[in-house]
């Protein structure tokens, strides 16, 4: 049974501990597609392995192109980033460095989506896709007992018939997956267009999420609920436009997976400062920090706690607890695994508030 209570000593935690208690305490990461996690490094190793020319002098240069002006903007060099992923090895590499790094950032649990679409329009099998990311996933638990599962996205940009056909042609491979997504451009491609292939997944006892309410408004975070029914939603952040909308996630407990660096990469703000997640909490939402795609936005999951506690004075250890926990009671894993990692959480705040510095 889990207990509502936090740690005792929460408010005897100086806010100058609060960098170093954000990185080693565990989490679970829910919002991570792992084609953005695809460093420039890596793109120009798997390009030089399969012989794929890149319209870049350099990983420099590479890099110095990602300054964004919206999603669109973004989308459309992830797409092209992630054309040299042609094999298993490829799709491998690329999940074993995503890994790693959560493992040095104390995730213990992974909710990791894959696009199949944008290698499938390129030729590539989806069992090459499937099998390489999900190799990796398994060899992270067996080293180090990292817990990391798939969620297949759809692209929301493309039709329906095409999302169908996907989760068909995905079906041989069903036990390397737990759940389906929805993601790529948001606006003019709201969660109804998908109603059909959102139902039969669920037919299949699949979980669903989907991104809603990034760049498009809380009408799209209201469909994802009624019309997909969805069990978390990606983003979610313009929810605070609607105070109805907020009292029913809150009292629906309906996980948000927050993505601040993105956020800002993709100025859905201006700045950390103007973030809304001290709102979200202060309203009793379920909401979760998380990276998107690390790769783009200048960092991983710690990244983003830290450099967001930095710039929020709201935020001190309680709200850092407070979304360590969310994101384990937001994850898809059982009940015992969930106690087991809320139990652990728990004593390493217990730690940090008798330890004194
Ligand atoms: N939004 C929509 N689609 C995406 C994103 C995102 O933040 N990242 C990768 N695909
Ligand atoms: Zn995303």
């Amino acid at each position: 049974m889990l207990t509502e209570s936090e740690p005792p000593g929460l408010d005897a935690i100086p806010r100058e501990r609060l960098p170093a208690l954000l990185r080693t305490m565990p989490k679970a990461e829910l919002h991570i597609h792992i084609e953005g996690s695809l460093e420039p490094e890596l793109i120009f190793k798997l390009a030089a392995r399969n012989g794929v020319a890149l319209p870049y002098a350099s990983v420099e240069a590479l890099r110095a192109a990602y300054a964004f002006s919206d999603l669109q903007s973004f989308l459309d060099i992830y797409y092209a980033g992630a054309g040299v992923l042609r094999t298993e090895q490829d799709f491998f590499d690329l999940a074993w460095a995503y890994l790693e790094r959560a493992a040095a950032d104390n995730v213990v649990h992974a909710e990791i989506f894959f696009d199949p679409q944008t290698h499938t329009e390129r030729g590539v099998p989806i069992s090459t896709v499937i099998l390489g990311l999900a190799h990796a996933c398994r060899r992270a638990h067996a080293e180090w007992g990292l817990s990391a599962k798939l969620i297949l996205c759809f692209l929301r940009h493309l039709s329906e018939d095409a999302a169908l056909a996907t989760l068909d042609a995905a079906l041989p491979w069903h036990e390397h997956f737990i759940g389906v997504g929805l993601d790529s451009s948001e606006r003019g491609h709201p969660p109804e267009k998908f109603a059909s292939v959102f139902a039969r997944a669920r037919v299949l006892g699949l979980h669903a999420v989907a991104h809603a309410g990034e760049e498009g408004p809380p009408a799209y975070i209201e469909s994802a609920l009624d019309v997909l029914k969805v069990e978390r939603i990606d983003h979610g952040v313009r929810c605070v436009e609607s105070a109805e909308l907020v009292a029913r996630l809150a009292r629906e407990r309906m996980p948000l997976t927050v993505c601040p660096l993105s956020n800002i990469k993709l100025r859905v703000f201006d700045s950390l400062s103007e973030h809304s997640l001290p709102a979200l909490l202060a309203a009793g939402l379920c909401a979760t920090v998380n990276s998107d795609d690390p790769a783009y936005f200048g960092g991983y999951v710690n990244d983003n706690f830290v450099q967001t506690f930095a710039a929020l004075p709201a935020l001190g250890a309680r709200e850092a607890y407070q979304l360590a926990r969310n994101s384990f009671e937001a994850s898809f894993a059982g009940v015992a695994e969930k106690a087991r990692w809320i139990a652990a959480l728990d004593a390493h705040f217990e730690r940090q508030a008798s330890s004194g510095g």
